[in-house]
């Protein structure tokens, strides 16, 4: 399949920062009452940072947003420290003018999560569908919790987290110990995740290398998943040149 991930390479995890922002800053300023996805990770850290200083800055306003975010560890509650809606709150949501009640993170300790993703679902239908979402990759090409088997038309669900997964969220940045790791999340699907109307891929470092060869020049298969993002119309990858050291271009 002819891959149309459109591939930019950043002289630094910085500059990756400064164009990912960019492009929200300017769906925002384009369309005031945006609907973006949003993911959690190391990566996007800087980026959420660069979109609290034009908040701060540049009149950036966020106060029509609507947010969606990618996932959220099953049994944690929003308030424990590594839940991804604490993460949300403490890197972006405290610093900008979005209403709380807009942001959408699943959540963890749903009484029926089927139920939970159904409701998660139905909300991004109902505002419009997502106009741009933010994505990270796993060393072994996860996006969200979809982990390697994830099929192209999966949904919003329950998923187990692999071991690849537990070890490189314990590696110190996060979690001190596999052993505190919630081995199951909520994770929009593939299938969720494609209907954005445009993806942003960020990646850097070395480690995930590999991952961005197999998504970009790899087969379209599930056996890596954000290779699944191939045939979407609008996907762009911002990467450094460490992560794009395994391009073929
Ligand atoms: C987080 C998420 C994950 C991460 C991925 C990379 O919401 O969906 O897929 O994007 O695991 O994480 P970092 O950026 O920490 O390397």
């Amino acid at each position: 399949m002819a891959a149309n991930i459109k591939v930019e390479v950043c002289d630094s995890a910085e500059a990756v920062a400064s164009m990912a922002a960019a492009k929200f800053a300017d769906l925002v300023r384009a369309k005031a009452n945006a609907v973006i996805g949003l993911a959690t990770g190391s990566t996007p850290e800087q980026t959420y940072a660069e979109l609290a200083k034009m908040h701060r800055q540049q009149d950036l306003s966020f106060a029509a947003v609507t947010a969606f975010n990618l996932d959220e560890y099953w049994g944690l509650d929003g308030d424990h420290d590594q839940s991804y809606r604490h993460f949300m709150n403490s890197n972006l949501f405290d610093h900008i003018d979005i209403r709380p009640w807009n942001t959408h993170v699943l959540n963890g300790k749903a009484v029926n999560p089927a139920l939970e993703c159904a409701g998660f679902e139905a909300k991004i239908l109902s505002v419009g569908g997502i106009d741009m979402w933010l994505l990270g990759i796993g060393p072994n090409g996860h996006i969200a919790f979809n982990e390697p088997g994830s099929p192209v038309d999966s949904r919003t669900r329950l998923v187990n987290l692999t071991q690849t997964t537990i070890d490189a969220n314990s590696d110190g940045r996060f979690f001190k110990d596999a052993s505190e790791v919630p081995r199951c999340a909520l994770s929009a699907g593939i299938g969720t995740i494609r209907e954005a109307r445009s993806l942003v891929l960020l990646a850097t470092g070395s480690k995930k290398a590999d991952a961005i060869a197999a998504a970009v020049d790899g087969p379209f298969s599930p056996d890596c998943p954000s290779s699944m993002l191939q045939d979407h119309p609008d996907c762009t990858f911002i990467v450094d040149a460490e992560a794009a050291s395994g391009l073929k271009r």
